[in-house]
């Protein structure tokens, strides 16, 4: 297999890119360098674009149907990457994680009911509750010696206190948490307990570094209601295609989800995420495998610089995603002044710890799936941003 060059940079001005072109807008400056969107700077696998072009080369685009080897590619992936045995039948195609999250929300649960997330956590979670008009109850993850743990303990109060659903984001974003076997096991038996529905919402697990290891929670028990969210997009970087799965053990839980998408008419197949998935799934692996190693580099470059540099600025432990979670508390500033900091004087675009909830304050989130030399001159700038703004202080004061 050749070495995948992830150092190569790609401009991506004129592509409609999210990530760069609503810089302006979101951030005030459209020369930030853009750490923010979950999506990566890197190619897609070459098979990937292959298949697509040869979709391209056939001038219709008509509507389409999910085939067979879209099924078939999908369960292979997960059998030979996770370990996980999925039944065709159980695959529910959807247009993206977060719709499903809130269809699933929608068909399971009924108006008012409580639905819970865990803070710090990807914010769409939030919304797919209330926007749904469900009760939001949150599970705030505890931050200890660095890493995120579970407050079983408030959980399981909460489920028997009539919660119908728990939001799990697995691995968790931000932070990149894995949770281990036995971590999963203390939230089944709560499950089992007080019948609580789980949501996995799973699109991180291939993502995961050496050393962890990503159990996909269905794949530990079938006698509890368990909805699974997976996706090639984050892993291939085909975001921008829409296509994700849900996982649906239960075969009334599965048609109560399709009705939901059938009634927003959201069901028809985009021909080019087709060719997409399955090529990704199919020919994927050695890409994502060179992926992992070059963004554990990347990761270990920002640790030790800011480790070096600006202490101040500490770099959580990175189990698994491409987005580390940055301790910016020591650097004093409240959020508004952080996102100043960052934006205005360093000229980095970050997501702000605040999006993503309780304990979110104090943080940022950076997006590291560049290549080496951009995420190195990002660090670099914000580092000479701070020792100019202690220098003015300094002078201020003196
Ligand atoms: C945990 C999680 N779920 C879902 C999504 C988005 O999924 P989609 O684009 O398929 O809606 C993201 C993107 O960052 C994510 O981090």
């Amino acid at each position: 297999m050749t070495k995948i060059d992830f150092d190569q940079l790609i401009d991506r001005s004129g592509t409609n890119s999210l990530k760069y072109d609503a810089r302006q807008r979101l951030f005030g400056r459209d020369d930030a360098i853009p750490l923010w969107v979950a999506d990566m700077d890197f190619a897609a696998p070459k098979a990937v674009s292959q298949a697509l072009s040869a979709r391209a080369q056939h001038p219709v685009y008509g509507y389409s149907e999910y085939p067979d080897d879209l099924y078939l590619a999908t369960q292979q992936w997960f059998l030979r990457r996770h370990h996980w045995h999925i039944e065709a039948e159980q695959i529910l195609i959807c247009p993206g994680v977060v719709p499903s999250l809130h269809a699933t929300i929608m068909a399971l649960t009924e108006k008012n009911d409580q639905v819970i997330a865990q803070p710090p956590v990807y914010f769409p979670f939030f919304s797919a509750v209330t926007e749904t008009q469900r009760k939001l109850v949150l599970n705030p993850l505890i931050l200890q010696n660095d890493l995120y743990q579970i407050n079983f303990e408030q959980l399981a109060a909460q489920a028997a206190d009539g919660a119908k659903m728990l939001l799990l984001c697995s691995p968790h974003n931000p932070g990149g948490r894995v949770w281990t076997e036995s971590e999963l096991q203390k939230l089944l038996e709560i499950a089992r307990q007080f019948q609580l529905i789980i949501v996995s919402d799973e699109i991180h697990a291939d993502l995961v570094f050496t050393g962890q290891k990503h159990i996909p929670l269905a794949s530990l028990a079938n006698d509890v209601p368990i909805i699974t969210a997976v996706s090639a997009s984050k892993t291939f970087n085909i975001a921008g295609l829409g296509m994700s799965m849900l996982i649906v053990q239960n075969s009334q839980h599965k048609k109560a989800i399709e009705a939901v998408f059938n009634s927003w008419h959201v069901s028809a197949a985009n021909p080019f995420s087709i060719e997409a998935t399955i090529a990704a799934y199919q020919q994927g692996d050695e890409w994502l495998d060179q992926l992992m190693i070059y963004l554990q580099q990347t990761y270990k470059w920002v640790e030790k610089f800011f480790a070096e540099h600006l202490p101040k600025i500490r770099v959580l432990p990175l189990q698994s995603t491409y987005l580390i979670w940055l301790d910016c508390q020591a650097l004093q500033l409240d959020d508004k002044q952080l996102r100043t900091f960052f934006v205005q004087k360093a000229g980095v675009a970050m997501n702000p710890g605040l999006m993503f909830g309780e304990g979110g304050s104090g943080f940022m989130r950076m997006n590291i799936a560049a290549p080496m030399a951009v995420i190195q001159q990002a660090c670099q700038q914000i580092v000479a941003a701070w020792e100019k703004a202690e220098l003015a202080d300094f002078k201020a004061q003196n």
